[in-house]
């Protein structure tokens, strides 16, 4: 079976120099050196100042506790509603859920299936706009976030917003305005576990760094709510094992996405999902114009090309999430039934490539040729 996704790690021997900086610190968690000099590369990276960086044990723990600090911890009188898009991956609802509010989904944009400031502006216009109290738009699949475009909509509206950026590490100009990544193992600069939280308003970082460390700020008394969703010693020592080899990762996520772009403009009906093309991603999403991408990935199934729909769960049909929409949601609708993930990792090769996109001709070809009137003329 060739898989969906394999991850590109340090080996043993790139990890050793980093364990060993553990074993003399002593210190293996609680913002010990590793953390504080990943923090400070990341910062680098993204031309954000010294503090303009938390990390957390994972983007999910990130996102609760940001929507936690931004609605505040005042106990709230009424439903208080979280905007988010309908179209996106189960954990952006759980983390509405987790801080204390109530999912509203709304429709994505056509194109992008982003969540723009234009959509949450039509959103404010609805009935239950008294009671949205933040905004959540969501980056799918490593699409580009310019987190000031989201500072211009705070300012006009005053209404606190934070973006779920999870698969985004190659592609966020951060701003004030909170932006979360995931560093889970699928994702393009993968450490197992961890997240990043980006932010201009040092501010709510700190207090962000309290509400991860159970509320203590300086002393082992709670000055706030909190919860623990440090990043351990371990996960920053392979955050800087990683940090070396980016470069060479994502040269490689490129070229086996030129491989995909050289194969895929053949097939009639099938494109790459947009997502801005500018930086590297970690999965490779198709859509399907007609077909439904189940039975896509039933046929490559069949011939040993694992395939998944990455964001299987329709939320706003989910009881769990409790089903407040804005309108009819047909864009959300229609991407959750026809895009899907086809194999794609940094150790691929051009045969892969190839044999995944033959398959995906000859499933696509199929239907038309049963279509064909028996006897008739196909060559005319
Ligand atoms: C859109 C989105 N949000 C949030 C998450 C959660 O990230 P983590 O696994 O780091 O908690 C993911 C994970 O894939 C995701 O795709």
């Amino acid at each position: 079976m060739l898989p969906l996704f394999q991850p590109d790690f340090p080996s043993t021997e790139e990890l050793v120099p980093f364990l060993k900086r553990i074993e003399l610190s002593g210190q293996y968690s609680n913002f010990g050196p590793l953390v504080c000099e990943f923090e400070k590369l990341i910062a680098e990276k993204f031309s954000l100042s010294e503090n303009g960086v938390v990390t957390a044990s994972n983007a999910t723990a990130a996102l609760t506790e940001v929507l936690r600090l931004l609605v505040g911890e005042k106990p709230l009188d009424e439903p208080a509603y979280c905007l988010l898009p309908a179209w996106t991956f189960v954990a952006t609802a759980q983390v509405v859920v987790s801080a204390g509010l109530i999912p509203l989904f709304a429709d994505v944009d056509p194109i992008t299936g982003v969540l723009t400031p234009q959509i949450a502006e039509e959103a404010l216009l609805c009935k239950a706009s008294r009671q949205i109290r933040v905004v959540l738009p969501v980056a799918p699949f490593g699409y580009p976030v310019d987190a000031r475009e989201w500072d211009e909509f705070v300012t006009k509206h005053k209404l606190p917003v934070v973006i779920d950026a999870a698969a985004s590490f190659d592609k966020v100009t951060p701003g004030k305005v909170p932006t979360i990544i995931s560093l889970h193992a699928t994702k393009s600069l993968g450490i197992g576990e961890g997240g990043l939280v980006l932010s201009g308003d040092s501010d709510l970082l700190v207090r962000l760094k309290h509400a991860t460390s159970f509320g203590f700020a300086g002393s082992r008394v709670a000055s706030s709510l909190g919860v623990n969703a440090k990043m351990s010693e371990f996960h920053a020592a392979v955050g800087l094992a990683q940090l070396k080899r980016w470069p060479e990762i994502r040269k490689r996520l490129f070229e086996v996405r030129a491989w995909y772009d050289d194969f895929l403009y053949k097939i009639d009906g099938l494109s790459v999902f947009h997502n801005g093309e500018t930086g590297a991603t970690s999965t490779m999403n198709l859509v399907s114009r007609d077909y439904p991408a189940r039975k896509i990935i039933d046929g490559l199934e069949r011939a040993e090309v694992a395939a998944r729909i990455w964001w299987e769960d329709e939320l706003y049909r989910n009881q769990v999430f409790g089903r407040s929409c804005i309108g009819k949601l047909p864009v959300s609708e229609y991407l959750y039934h026809h895009v899907f993930g086809v194999p794609f990792f940094s150790t691929m090769t051009r045969a892969n490539v190839s044999r995944v996109c033959g398959e995906l001709e000859r499933i696509l070809d199929a239907p038309a040729r049963q279509q064909l009137p028996t006897g008739g003329c196909a060559g005319q």
